[in-house]
């Protein structure tokens, strides 16, 4: 009995180490990128922003009313008006709906889809594996957009 409690307890640190690597692995991973984007912080609040000029203003426009360039491209389709987005829901933004909206693979089952890219799909490294590091990380980068489109609601 005693040795099944120590080996737990040393299976137990064992794995906590691990954590602790993989967050130290996760922080370095996304210092490493961050000239191409910033997760959100209090050092750098824009970078929802940011990600939404780079990715959703040439289809939304950089109002974020649906009135991209891409549009020339693309005529047929209809980007939604993403600043009422409150206004429709009665005046409560939706915040997780919005998140399984631009992720996009929930919807998949649905059939639904969808004139816009999956972002939680794209986000992730393309041509490699996904992996919990950049699940978190694609999940990230939602988050901060979301709350960038948040931000842009009308009243
Ligand atoms: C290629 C063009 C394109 C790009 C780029 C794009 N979208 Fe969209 N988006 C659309 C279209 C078109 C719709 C309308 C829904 C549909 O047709 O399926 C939409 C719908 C949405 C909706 C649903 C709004 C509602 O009222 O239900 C949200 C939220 C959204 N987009 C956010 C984003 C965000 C955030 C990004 C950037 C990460 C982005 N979009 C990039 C084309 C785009």
């Amino acid at each position: 009995m005693r040795i099944v409690i120590n080996g737990l307890i040393a299976a137990t640190c064992g794995f906590a180490l691990i954590l602790a690597i993989c967050a130290c692995g996760s922080t370095a991973a996304l210092a490493q990128d961050s000239d191409v984007y910033h997760p959100a912080s209090e050092e750098h609040p824009q970078s929802g922003k940011q990600d939404f000029m780079n990715h959703c203003a040439p289809c939304h426009g950089t109002d974020g009313k649906g009135n991209g360039p891409e549009l020339k491209v693309l005529p047929d389709i209809h980007p939604s008006d993403l600043t009422n987005i409150t206004l429709k829901n009665g005046g409560v933004f939706p915040r997780q709906k919005v998140v399984d909206m631009v992720d996009g693979r929930k919807a998949i089952p649905s059939h639904k889809r969808f004139d816009m890219p999956f972002w939680g799909v794209n986000f992730q490294q393309e041509g490699k594996e996904f992996t919990p590091e950049s699940e978190a990380k694609a999940k990230a980068r939602i988050d901060a957009l979301v709350a960038y489109v948040e931000s842009i609601q009308r009243q």
